[in-house]
């Protein structure tokens, strides 16, 4: 048991589509009472509202209208006490459980894909960090976001293990989806993610890898306090 405070600093953790770095980023900002931020979600946030905006029809991104839109959008993450975390919103609207469905997955690496919607994300990421006592997922939070972070994570799993869990975490909320096409989508996601021209996905050299195709949040919570305590206590 850990009787001294935790020092503020910054834990950028990124790796590949659904292995569980949201989960357990959320973990490790309770543990230590840091804040949380889920970069995907703002990602994801983006999309929604592109495809809302009619800036993404029948899968076709029409870039520069996406770009033309970013102005307009304003993302804010609110606590939820009844979730235990934090809510997304956009423009004042909550759409934590519209940014996680199939259509906005399928279109997501696209977005993603475009400068201006990461220069925009990436200010809006920094400043969040300003802070500091942070745990941030993403996917180039220890390369590009925060490339001074003190600690950074780089989670992998067994994609079959990935899409497993995502089409659980789905099913369980009533989504007709089929376990091919999650699986599709995960594999689809980490080439387009790790080939983009800007920002790709790739491990940062002073990062350490875990990767937890078989290991329960709490096994990974042992061995990151184990692994990292003398930099987050500062012994
Ligand atoms: O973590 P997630 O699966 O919810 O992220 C959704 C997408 O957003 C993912 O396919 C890649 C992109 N993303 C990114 O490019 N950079 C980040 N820091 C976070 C997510």
């Amino acid at each position: 048991m850990e009787c001294s405070k935790p020092k503020k600093i910054i834990i950028a953790v990124d790796g590949f589509s659904s292995c569980g770095k949201s989960t357990f980023a959320k973990a490790i900002a309770a543990r230590l009472g840091f804040i949380f931020i889920d970069t995907g979600a703002m990602y994801r946030a983006v999309t929604l509202y592109a495809l809302d905006h009619g800036a993404i029809r029948s899968g076709i991104v029409e870039e520069e209208k996406v770009i033309r839109l970013l102005d307009e959008i304003s993302i804010a993450f609110r606590f939820n006490p009844e979730r235990g975390a934090s809510d997304i919103y956009v423009n004042g609207d909550r759409v934590e459980e519209r940014i996680r469905t199939i259509e906005v997955s399928n279109c997501v690496s696209r977005i993603s894909s475009i400068r201006e919607v990461r220069e925009k994300l990436v200010a809006m990421q920094q400043e969040m960090g300003r802070q500091r006592g942070i745990v941030m997922d993403g996917r180039d939070i220890g390369t590009v976001v925060f490339p001074d972070a003190e600690i950074k994570l780089f989670m992998t799993a067994d994609p079959a293990v990935r899409a497993r869990r995502r089409y659980d975490e789905l099913r369980a909320k009533g989504d007709n989806v089929s376990l091919q096409e999650i699986e599709e989508n995960v594999i689809a996601r980490d080439k387009a993610d790790m080939t983009r021209k800007i920002s790709p996905l790739r491990q940062a050299e002073d990062a350490v890898v875990l990767d937890n195709s078989h290991m329960t949040v709490e096994q990974q919570m042992a061995w990151f306090m184990e692994h990292f305590k003398g930099i987050i206590y500062g012994e």
